[in-house]
């Protein structure tokens, strides 16, 4: 099997002098204007209430969400993509309790769910980028991940990039281990990839850190 090139977490951009995250599509304030209201209303419903909820972020084909929300009906669904082709095409097919969204997870999860909202976070095999501007995993976004989170949330990752692994262990450090979360037979496109040709899958799953003092 030909050598795979090692991956090293680009060097972070320089903070925005308004505080927003930089990069992100559409920017952080997309969701203030009149045209996205419609949208984040749909959101809002989608998440009110206390029914459990998942959140796939870069869902793809969307097969696995599909057949997760398909299977666990008693949860809601949250699928988020920056694909809009692949939005488009999977969005038909979602049940009631499934939302295939194109979005952005970093805004979506720094500015738009409800804090302690979410039950378990999917990060399935995200893009090994050299980009900076498109890298998911940053400190901002971990942070945004541990506001969604509800008390015994989880989340989980997964990649077959070794040093995307690592970049995640660091930011999820003191994280303590959790149990995984619903796992359908299901696999995503690069998890089937990595079983058809027999390579490493690196997994880590964390609940969030109880505050100081407990
Ligand atoms: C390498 S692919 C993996 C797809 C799928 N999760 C799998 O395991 O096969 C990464 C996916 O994440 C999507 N993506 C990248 N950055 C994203 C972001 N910030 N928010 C939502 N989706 C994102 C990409 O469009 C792409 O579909």
């Amino acid at each position: 099997m030909p050598e795979r090139p090692e991956w090293k977490a680009p060097a972070p951009l320089p903070p925005a002098p308004d505080g927003k995250l930089r990069g992100v599509l559409g920017g952080t304030a997309l969701y203030d204007q009149p045209r996205h209201a419609e949208a984040r209303a749909r959101l809002d419903a989608f998440v009110a209430g206390e029914t459990p909820l998942a959140v796939e972020i870069g869902f793809d084909h969307g097969m696995r969400i599909l057949d997760h929300a398909r299977r666990w009906p008693d949860i809601q669904w949250l699928g988020l993509e920056i694909r809009k082709r692949r939005v488009a095409a999977a969005a038909p097919h979602a049940p009631p309790n499934c939302l295939l969204w194109r979005a952005d997870a970093r805004t979506i999860f720094t500015q738009l769910l409800p804090p302690g909202r979410v039950s378990w976070v999917y990060i399935l095999f995200p893009t090994p980028t050299e980009n900076p501007r498109h890298l998911l995993l940053t400190p901002p976004f971990v942070a945004g991940v541990e506001r969604s989170l509800a008390p015994d949330g989880a989340v989980y990752h997964a990649t077959d990039v070794q040093g995307l692994h690592e970049h995640a262990a660091g930011l999820f450090a003191g994280w303590p281990d959790a149990p995984m979360p619903p796992m359908g037979p299901v696999l995503s496109r690069r998890e089937r990839v990595c079983a058809r040709d027999g390579l490493p899958i690196y997994r880590l799953c964390r609940k969030r850190p109880l505050p100081e003092g407990e």
